[in-house]
């Protein structure tokens, strides 16, 4: 377990959280431990399965055996239909917060009431074609929103510039629930072009995966040089 929790972190620190869906599966624990010397504090772990979008990733064991090696927050990006069968056995192998997409087929009240019950922080997310007000009727249950930035299903793809209209839409919210933490991820396409566009309508948080792992003698310098851009274009 992480000894800080997305309750603890201040929602208006910028931070790079790197997927591990673009690091090398054959040296986990030394891409992890690079992440670690730059400085980061979130990883982003993408659970897909090949039902809700068209491929599968890491599951249960993977995470288990990073929890070994790693006191980062486990940031678990759900990417499955039914997401309530599967929030106990994440949550025994690590995971410190949980994120579910709004579209699945489980009723999202009981999806939070069981991320709640095992204390963990809750995260809603939605794919690019579907509206933001629909999370509206969840927003002061939960610890976090994550805005789709592409299509949800592969590392790799191009940056959606239209969907920052919601992550200002979700700024304004977070503004009005004056004392609440809330925080703003971005997943999907984040690099040195865009990350600025993402941090400047309000997101606190980049989800990174290809931008940092692809080039291997450099996940250290691509994370510093990521959150040297998002603090220079950043709003509070
Ligand atoms: C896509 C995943 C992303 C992905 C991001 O379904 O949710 O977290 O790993 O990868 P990049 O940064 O390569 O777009
Ligand atoms: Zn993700």
């Amino acid at each position: 377990m992480a000894n800080f929790t997305f309750s603890t972190i201040n929602c208006n620190e910028k931070l790079i959280a790197p997927s591990l869906l673009a690091a090398d599966f054959a040296c986990l624990e030394s891409d992890i431990l690079e992440t670690k010397r730059a400085g980061v504090k979130i990883l982003h772990i993408d659970v897909m399965d090949g039902h809700f979008v068209p491929n599968i990733s890491i599951g249960i064991p993977i995470v288990s055996s990073i929890r070994k090696v790693s006191d980062q927050l486990f940031d678990v990006h759900l990417m499955i239909s039914h997401p309530l069968k599967y929030i106990a056995p994440f949550v025994k192998a690590g995971a410190d917060n949980i994120t579910f997409h709004i579209e699945t087929e489980d009723n999202p009240l009981e999806v939070i009431a069981e991320i709640r019950k095992l204390n963990k922080t809750v995260g809603m997310t939605l794919k690019p074609g579907t509206k933001p007000e629909e999370i509206l009727p969840y927003l002061d249950m939960i610890d976090m929103v994550l805005i789709m930035s592409v299509e949800p299903g592969f590392g790799g793809q191009s940056f959606m510039p239209d969907m920052m209209q919601k992550v200002e839409f979700f700024k304004t919210k977070a503004r009005e629930m004056k004392n609440k933490n809330f925080h703003i991820e971005v997943d999907g396409g984040i690099d040195l072009n865009t990350i600025g566009m993402a941090s400047k309508a309000g997101a606190n948080i980049f989800v990174a995966g290809t931008s940092v792992f692809k080039n291997k003698n450099k996940i250290q310098a691509s994370i510093i040089s990521l959150l040297e851009e998002a603090k220079e274009d950043g709003i509070q």
